[in-house]
């Protein structure tokens, strides 16, 4: 089930700031040109595309026909329309794509939200070309932080509790003075390949 509601207000949230810039997406380029070897014209989709961050950055640099499939039509309206990119709606258990039309799957932040992982493999295999891999870009339980889904995770808070915090990170943030670390913040995620 999903964990929050991607409507507009979400949409537009995540467009503003959970999309990671593209200077910050070199290391994906790099291990995405390594597991997919992207050629130009190479079809992918891209389940759960959100906002078509991963889609328009495929597009950019490597020349492929993507189909961005994402039910949220909030986060479709965010993607960009542009040639090289189609947005479709449908959910990963129902892909709106004929079988072996694509020659790779990219999951990016989804499969959290798939109700049934089962369906969704079934329908995978069914629209990928034999052999042709799909890559999972997700934290596993255990493995990587989760403060990527703060931003959007904050709109779960009441106004108390919101309030709370903020005073608490403005103690810690006078607390901190001149000591508190101004360098780049990174975080982590696995990338699974399946093919
Ligand atoms: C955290 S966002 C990730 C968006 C994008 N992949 C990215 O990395 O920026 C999760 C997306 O998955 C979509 N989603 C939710 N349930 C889904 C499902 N069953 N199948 C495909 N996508 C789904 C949501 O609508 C949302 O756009």
């Amino acid at each position: 089930m999903a964990r929050i509601s991607y409507d507009d207000q979400t949409a537009a949230a995540y467009k503003a700031v959970r999309e990671v810039p593209r200077d910050g997406l070199g290391a994906w380029r790099e291990a995405v040109q390594r597991h997919l070897r992207p050629s130009p014209g190479m079809t992918v989709v891209d389940i759960g595309a959100g906002t078509g961050a991963f889609a328009t950055a495929f597009s950019d640099w490597f020349d492929l026909a993507i189909l961005a499939v994402e039910p949220s039509a909030a986060m479709r309206a965010q993607i960009p329309r542009r040639p090289g990119i189609e947005v479709l709606g449908g959910h990963a258990s129902a892909l709106p794509l004929p079988d072996h039309s694509a020659d790779g799957a990219w999951l990016s932040l989804v499969i959290h939200h798939i109700p049934d992982l089962e369906a969704a493999a079934c329908e995978i295999r069914r629209v990928l070309r034999p052999g042709a891999p799909a890559l999972i870009r997700q934290g596993f339980p255990g493995r990587a932080d989760t403060t990527h889904t703060f931003p959007t995770n904050m709109r779960g808070l009441t106004e108390e509790e919101f309030l709370r915090g903020k005073e608490r990170l403005r103690r810690a943030v006078q607390h901190a003075g001149h000591t508190a670390r101004t360098e780049t913040r990174t975080n982590w995620l696995d990338l699974l390949v399946l093919r």
